[in-house]
C-alpha cells in the first residue's frame, strides 16, 4: 500500500523564536528558512507579521528567497493582523495566513471576556477575510487541547464553511495526554462536516513531556500536518520535535506514513539553530542530542562493536552523524578498549589487552573519560 504524506509544518522561526534568548535577527532567520526549504519542510511558519518591525521585514525577505516551501504568516482574529500578514507574504510562491482564536472555556472567559457563539463568529470573519487574500487560510482553535469536542467539532464546521484549509488543533498548554488527544482528532473526522475539505493540523506543547507522543496520537487518528520546531524548541518547554516525529515515522514503516525530509540533513539543521539561537541541545535529546548514538557501558559497547542494532534503532548516517561513538569509561570493557586502541592504529593481542586492561581501568577511575590521546600512554605504562 502507498505511504501517504504527513505535512512537516516548522514553526522555528515563529513559536520557537518566542522562547527568551532565542530572538534572531533577519539574517539569522534567512539563513534557517533557506536550510529549512532545503531539509524538505512543506511549510515555514516564519513569524507573526504584525508583532513588530522586525518580524514584518523577515517574513517579507523569507518570502522573498523561500523556493519550495510554503511561507506562512501568524495573526489574530484582528483585521489589522491579516491585512499586515499578506502584505508581508506578497512575494511569496506559496503564501499562508495563519489566523484564529482560543476557543476553550478558560480562554473564552478569562482572556476574551467572551461567548462561545461570539467567538465562532469572531474566527470566521477572520478566515474569510484573510481568504480575501491568500486561497491557503489555516485557522487555530487556541487551547484545542482543553476545548470540549463537541464545540470545537461546531467551530471546525464553520471555519471550513468559512473557507479554512487546515484546521489547527493546538494542545496549547501540553496538558493532553496522547490517547485523549487522539482521540479528539478522531472524534472531529467523524463529526465535522465536509472534514474532508481540511487537513487536521497538530500542534502540541512539551508541558508534560508529551508533545511528540501526542502529534503521533494525532497522525494515526488521521491528523496530516504536523507543527514543529528544530530541537523541540518553543515557549515555556518548547514545542514538538521534527527530528522526533520524522524518525518515528520512519523507523516504523507500518504506520504507513512519511514526510519529504531530508533526514541525512537533521544533525546539521539541528546545529544550526543550535548555534544562531545560543540554545544548547541536551546530550541526551533523542536523535540529535550528542549522546543518542553514544555507548558507554561495556555489555553496549560489546554489542554495537559486534553489531550495530543490538542497541540501535536508527542508523547514525541516516540522520546525518557520521557514525555511533563507543566511550571509554570505567564502565567499558575489554572489547571497546581493542576497538578504540584499533582505531588509533594499535591492534592489540588477547594477551596484550590482558596486560593493559587494568591500568586502563585505574586510569578510568581517575578521569571522566578516556580520551585517543591517553590511550598510548595506558599501552606504555603496561607493556
Ligand atoms: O500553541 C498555540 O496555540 C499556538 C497558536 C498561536 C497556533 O502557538
Ligand atoms: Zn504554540
Amino acid at each position: 500500500m502507498a505511504k501517504e504524506f504527513v505535512k512537516i509544518f516548522d514553526t522555528t522561526l515563529r513559536d520557537g523564536e518566542q522562547v527568551p534568548g532565542c530572538k534572531l535577527n533577519t539574517s539569522q532567520k534567512l539563513v534557517i528558512a533557506k536550510r529549512l526549504d532545503k531539509l524538505g519542510v512543506d511549510i515555514i511558519e516564519a513569524g507573526f507579521p504584525v508583532s513588530s518591525p522586525g518580524d514584518f521585514k523577515s517574513v517579507v525577505e523569507i518570502s522573498n528567497i523561500v523556493e519550495n516551501a510554503t511561507v506562512c504568516g501568524l495573526t489574530r482574529a484582528v483585521k489589522n493582523d491579516i491585512e499586515v500578514a499578506a502584505n508581508a507574504l506578497k512575494t511569496a510562491k506559496r503564501p499562508r495566513i495563519h489566523t484564529g482564536i482560543g476557543t476553550s472555556d478558560s480562554h473564552i472567559e478569562h482572556k476574551f471576556k467572551s461567548s462561545r457563539e461570539k467567538i465562532i463568529e469572531i474566527g470566521s470573519q477572520a478566515v474569510k477575510y484573510a481568504k480575501t487574500f491568500v486561497e491557503d487560510v489555516e485557522f487555530y482553535a487556541e487551547d484545542a487541547g482543553r476545548t470540549d469536542n463537541e464545540f470545537l467539532a461546531r467551530v471546525c464546521e464553520k471555519m471550513i464553511e468559512s473557507g479554512a484549509t487546515v484546521l489547527n488543533i493546538p494542545d496549547t498548554t501540553g496538558y493532553c495526554l496522547p490517547y485523549e488527544y487522539g482521540e479528539k482528532i478522531k472524534y472531529l473526522i467523524e463529526n465535522v462536516k465536509n472534514i474532508h475539505k481540511a487537513t487536521i493540523s497538530c500542534h502540541c506543547h512539551n508541558d508534560l513531556g508529551l508533545a511528540t507522543a501526542n502529534s503521533i496520537a494525532g497522525i494515526i487518528n488521521g491528523a496530516r500536518q504536523i507543527e514543529c520546531t528544530i530541537n523541540g524548541i518553543g515557549e515555556r518547554a518548547g514545542n514538538t520535535s521534527l527530528e522526533e516525529v520524522v524518525m518515528i515515522m520512519r523507523q516504523h514503516p507500518n504506520l504507513n506514513l512519511d514526510t519529504n525530509i531530508n533526514s541525512k540533513l537533521l544533525f546539521d539543521t539541528s546545529n544550526l539553530v543550535s548555534d544562531g539561537m545560543g540554545m544548547p541541545v541536551q546530550p541526551n535529546k533523542a536523535i540529535v542530542g550528542a549522546n543518542a548514538f553514544a555507548h558507554s557501558s561495556g555489555i553496549h559497547q560489546d554489542g554495537v562493536i559486534k553489531n550495530r542494532e543490538t542497541y540501535e534503532i536508527i542508523n547514525p548516517l541516516d540522520v546525518g552523524v557520521n557514525e555511533s561513538a563507543i566511550i571509554l569509561t570505567a564502565r567499558s570493557g575489554r572489547a571497546a578498549l581493542a576497538y578504540r586502541a584499533k582505531k588509533i592504529g594499535y591492534d592489540l593481542s588477547k594477551n596484550e589487552l590482558d596486560l593493559i586492561y587494568p591500568e586502563f581501568l585505574k586510569f578510568a577511575d581517575m578521569k571522566k573519560e578516556v580520551l585517543d590521546e591517553d590511550i598510548p600512554l595506558i599501552i606504555k605504562k603496561s607493556l
